[in-house]
């Protein structure tokens, strides 16, 4: 049985693909069975941050409607082993992932695969509910600004009230915190919420924190997780956040020395 995993986050453009991508790569070098699949109908950025845009023949839509099997549709990552990739499709409408449909392409992946990364649309119409819906976990991916914590908050009510968990009344869906493109300098300045205003609203665990840094933009030019790029810090920050994932206490890091008396406190450090 694959645990899934959706990244999500209510409002667009904080960092969700990139998450999905490298959480899944990381998983992945771990060594379990990963498979990252792309809700975002009609965009297909997955694939180019993955690499493999050109590979793409079926797609998930293709598997929901019986043209294609799953394993015709699956990619396999070049560069790590355990490693696959369930493409959106660039051309229908969201409504073509159905709740049957989703289900149970997710119940056959399940039997063979450890972990399955969903990477949610923004918003909170159709597809970003599908995506969520079968989770077990959710990253709720957060930039430190009012208006993205606001949406966060909102994604949070709809996991606890609208996911099949919550439906069934099993254990809740267990939600990680990723704070995405922190900038400790604008945070000082007061330009940008700190770890500890984002925490106290949302009040969920923090499952790390990823700077503000030009290596994401470089890694998805070239079509690259960032997580592969271990020299980088924001590769670090997603290796470390994989981690704690997987249960291991890690410190964080790439912050102000200042927060780090908080920190240690949050974390039992
Ligand atoms: N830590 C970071 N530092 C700098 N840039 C980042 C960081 N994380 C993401 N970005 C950039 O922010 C932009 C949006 O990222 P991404 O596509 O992952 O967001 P998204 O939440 O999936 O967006 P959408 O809601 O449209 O699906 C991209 O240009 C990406 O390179
Ligand atoms: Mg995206």
């Amino acid at each position: 049985m694959a645990r899934i995993i959706v990244v999500t986050s209510g409002k667009g453009g904080v960092g969700k693909t990139t998450t999905s991508a490298s959480i899944s790569t990381g998983l992945a070098q771990k060594g379990y069975k990963t498979a990252v699949i792309d809700f975002d109908v009609g965009l297909r950025n997955l694939d180019l941050i993955m690499n493999c845009e050109r590979r793409v023949v079926y797609d998930f839509v293709n598997v929901i409607q019986g043209e294609a099997t799953l394993n015709q549709a699956l990619i396999r990552d070049k560069r790590v082993d355990n490693l696959y990739i369930l493409p959106a499709s660039q051309t229908r409408d969201k409504e073509a992932l159905t709740h049957e449909g989703v289900e149970k392409v997710l119940n056959e992946m399940s039997e063979t695969f450890d972990y399955l990364v969903c990477d949610s649309p923004a918003g909170i119409e159709h597809g970003a509910l599908m995506s969520l819906y079968f989770a077990d976990e959710a990253i709720v991916v957060t930039n430190p600004e009012v208006s993205s914590v606001r949406d966060s908050d909102r994604i949070l009510g709809i996991l606890q009230s609208k996911s099949r968990r919550a439906e069934r009344g099993d254990d809740p869906v267990k939600e990680h915190l990723l704070l995405t493109r922190y900038n400790h300098e604008r945070v000082e300045r007061g330009e940008m919420l700190s770890i500890e205003d984002v925490n106290d609203i949302l009040s969920i665990p923090l499952l790390g924190v990823i700077p503000e840094s030009q290596a994401v933009l470089n890694a998805s030019n070239q079509g690259a997780p960032v997580i592969l790029d271990e020299d980088t810090e924001a590769g670090q920050a997603y290796e470390d956040a994989v981690a704690r994932l997987l249960g291991e206490e890690r410190e964080l890091r790439f912050l102000d020395p200042q927060k780090k008396g908080f920190l240690k406190r949050m974390f039992g450090g």
